[in-house]
């Protein structure tokens, strides 16, 4: 069923949900006793060979990571959605508006991710290693057809819709304050998922079906590019974990870690995004066959 969003009523929604950064905070710390990421996004309990306690560092490992990874992509996605509405500004005042929120909101959530990620490492008490810098990626992306970059938005909106109603939101023992963090993201995401999917429609508007099909290969390459980065991050977050417990895993155990978590990285930060049925849709509008291209896909990174 073909959608009915609008500029309009993204605008107004986005008044509705509107919070400040003192609204998700409201005075707490970070809770290191507890799991940050649900097991859906961590998978840490298909590693045995760690105990309760292991498991518990990894997953907050994980959580410092999400953190990480938003910054970063929020850092491609402002400039963006900033250079998108300048390029019809006189066309439709509830454009412009709800664009400009859009960007006012993504900056928001960079600040408010960076104020998480001090805490957690100033909590923390070991090095944590990440990928970056956060500006070659985004450069290296935003180097890409604007269509190939509005359809990896698109998945990024649309993963973290998924992720909070389908693995946060129901979990009760995660760290109050980053579920938090989590709940106030996604009611503010929800409605970029709209702008962004009328951005991939008025973009792909001006294109040919054989464009359309070069941009989807620049979505895909973006993908593949990020996938790099995930392996790599996988590999820093065994390193960080060393680190923070001490503890150094058998060359079988290192293996079995690497195949769990390269695939949860995957799935929390590609396949998801890839398998969201408004995604998907989406895809299937610009062209069914690339819809089928994308299924197939799919499982790779889930
Ligand atoms: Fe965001
Ligand atoms: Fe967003």
């Amino acid at each position: 069923m073909k959608h009915a969003y609008t500029y309009e009523g993204a605008l107004a929604a986005a008044h509705k949900v509107n919070w400040r950064i003192e609204d998700v905070i409201g005075g707490r710390q970070l809770d290191f006793r507890k799991p940050f990421l649900p097991e859906g996004l961590a998978r840490v309990n298909p590693l045995p060979f760690l105990s309760g306690d292991e498991r518990r560092i990894l997953n907050q490992i994980r959580g410092h990571e999400y953190l990480v990874m938003f910054g970063l992509v929020e850092e491609f996605i402002l400039p963006f959605v900033l250079d998108h509405a300048r390029t019809r500004l006189d066309a439709n005042d509830d454009r412009v508006r709800a664009l400009m929120q859009f960007a006012g909101e993504e900056a928001k959530h960079i600040q408010l991710f960076k104020r998480f990620r001090r805490d957690f490492e100033s909590g923390w008490g070991s090095r944590l290693d990440v990928i970056g810098p956060p500006e070659a990626i985004a450069k290296k992306v935003l180097s890409h057809d604007p269509l190939s970059v509005a359809l990896v938005i698109l998945h990024i909106e649309w993963f973290t819709q998924k992720h909070y109603l389908e693995s946060i939101k129901d979990s009760q023992d995660l760290d109050p304050l980053y579920k938090s963090l989590l709940k106030h993201h996604w009611m503010e995401e929800a409605q970029h998922a709209k702008l962004d999917t009328l951005m991939v429609e008025a973009l792909a508007a001006g294109y040919s079906k054989e464009e359309i099909g070069k941009a989807f290969d620049g979505y895909l390459d973006i993908g593949g590019f990020l996938d790099q980065g995930l392996v790599q991050q996988a590999k820093f977050n065994l390193e960080s974990f060393t680190r923070a417990t001490g503890r150094s895993l058998t060359t079988q155990e290192e293996n079995q870690y690497a195949d769990v978590q390269e695939q949860a990285l995957r799935w929390t930060y590609l396949g998801s995004g890839m398998t969201h049925p408004n995604f998907l849709e989406t895809v299937e509008m610009l062209d069914p066959a690339l819809r089928r291209r994308l299924e197939e896909i799919a499982p790779t990174f889930c």
